[in-house]
């Protein structure tokens, strides 16, 4: 994380509070004898004094160096030290902060270091960072206009924001696409009737689990252009995948002459939003259904998916649940809905439109300069299959030196030995397919030539 985007959060947080807990602390000073000073006015003093403390040791960790050894022996040894009973009695916020530093900051995976190319976990950004301390520390909850009064105002809005690039006319937040593929599969189930869900063998496992759950039959076809032409949709759920989780290949998204066409788009999705690459899911306008995780490649904080619905009133209306202890009823598979729509709103109000274009436009960037690196050294090989050469993000490549390609330790070992260099890819495939490193674009701090430095001197010692 650059000092720029730790210094941003240092100015909101820290300043802001120290100028409110020295106004606070004089002001209990000034009205108050020293012998007189409420319990009140010394626990709020308190609270703020351990919030400070956290913000502080966050900041000294964003801006801390990488180190590239993200779990050593001696943080192992740090949990093990951990009471093996939850213990009687407490000792205080400050020292449970301080014995839990080294462990849940120091033992953290580095997901802002310039090397680290892996998953599509980006590191959340500083102002979603920001405003998830008031989210979290207002414990608002979209369940219920009297705990969230402003929140489930500001869920419409975002979501109204969102569901304009979709051709969607409404939808919620879930904790993830996983839960938002579920809805959007369960709503088919109960407008449409749907008898059985059909999705490409690459779709991710939770849509065959929604089919599971959904007492649904679930066929896995092996290309959707070519298999959907010819097969019976009129009782199905048809589910693209715009961005598959191995190769990030976006689907052809069409309908199929499908009953309710779905689109997971948990990667892909806000690629809609850049002006250079949204045309790449064209069709996507036509879909019943939308989903994708604002915690992949729209920078939040965990816990953040969207669910949009081309017509929400008959969608929402089958999945809409009351009780007497409910203002309104809920709808979908959640009950209690932390409001992670407010650092999500702090984010695109602070970037708008083009700020995330911009981050989006700039992970595929980086991604194509990793494919034309790999294709450049005869020691590697890049994926030829669909997706995976860097257009949607995502880069599948290998060694094709070392006999990688079948065999899980080997892969696993070269794996190892990039990651001591400083250089993080994650492991896909198995099976016919073979084993393959894959880097996907999340991270905006990435540095190719960095990376790939890291790439080079670990193939030079395996
Ligand atoms: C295509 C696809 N769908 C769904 C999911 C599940 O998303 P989440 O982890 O937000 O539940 C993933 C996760 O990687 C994915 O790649």
């Amino acid at each position: 994380m650059s000092s720029a985007t730790v210094g941003l959060l240092a100015f909101c947080l820290s300043c802001t509070s120290w100028a409110a807990l020295t106004l606070r602390r004089n002001i209990i000073l000034s009205t108050s004898s020293s012998s007189s000073i409420s319990s009140s006015s010394l626990a709020s003093l308190q609270s703020s004094n351990l919030l400070l403390a956290a913000v502080e040791k966050l900041t000294k960790e964003l801006e801390s160096n990488p180190s590239h050894h993200c779990f050593d022996a001696s943080l192992w040894a740090r949990i093990e030290g951990l009471p093996r009973k939850l213990p009687a009695h407490g000792i205080g916020g400050l020292k449970a902060l301080s014995i839990l530093e080294p462990i849940v900051l120091g033992g953290r995976a580095r997901l802002d270091d310039p090397g680290f190319f892996a998953h599509m976990d980006p590191p959340a950004n500083i102002e979603s960072v920001a405003a998830s301390l008031w989210q979290v520390g207002t414990n608002q909850n979209l369940l219920h206009p009297d705990v969230a009064p402003s929140a489930r105002l500001l869920q419409k809005i975002v979501i109204k924001w969102l569901a304009e690039f979709f051709s969607c006319d409404g939808g919620h937040f879930t904790s993830g696409s996983t839960v938002a593929n579920l809805t959007a599969i369960w709503a088919a189930r109960e407008v449409k009737k749907i008898k059985r869900v059909v999705a490409s063998k690459n779709s991710h496992n939770s849509v065959k689990k929604a089919a599971d759950i959904l007492g649904l039959d679930f066929v896995a076809v092996n290309d959707i252009s070519a298999d959907c032409s010819t097969l019976d949709l009129s009782d199905a759920c048809l589910v693209l995948t715009a961005g598959t989780t191995s190769s990030g290949e976006i689907e052809p998204l069409e309908r199929f002459g499908s009953a309710w066409v779905h689109c997971d788009a948990a990667w892909n999705g806000p690629m809609r939003l850049s002006r250079k690459h949204g045309m790449r899911l064209d069709g996507i306008e036509d879909c019943d259904s939308v989903v994708f995780s604002c915690h992949k490649w729209l920078f939040q904080p965990k816990g953040c998916g969207v669910v949009l619905w081309k017509n929400s009133e008959k969608a929402e209306e089958k999945i809409a649940y009351g009780a007497g202890y409910l203002a309104t009823p809920t709808v979908g598979v959640g009950g209690s809905q932390p409001a992670t729509v407010v650092p999500l709103l702090c984010t695109l109000l602070a970037w708008g439109q083009d700020g995330v274009a911009e981050r989006i436009d700039r992970g595929v960037e980086n991604a194509r300069n990793l494919a034309r690196l790999v294709s450049s050294d005869s020691r590697f090989e890049l994926w030829t299959g669909n997706g995976g050469r860097g257009e949607e993000g995502v880069v599948l490549w290998r060694r094709r030196d070392v006999g990688m390609e079948n065999d899980r330790d080997i892969a696993g070992r070269v794996r190892d030995r990039m990651k001591e260099e400083g250089a993080f890819v994650s492991l896909s495939g198995g099976g016919a397919k073979g084993w393959w490193f894959r880097s996907v674009a999340a991270n905006d701090h990435i540095d190719v030539d960095y990376f790939w430095e890291a790439v080079v001197r670990a193939a030079a010692a395996v």
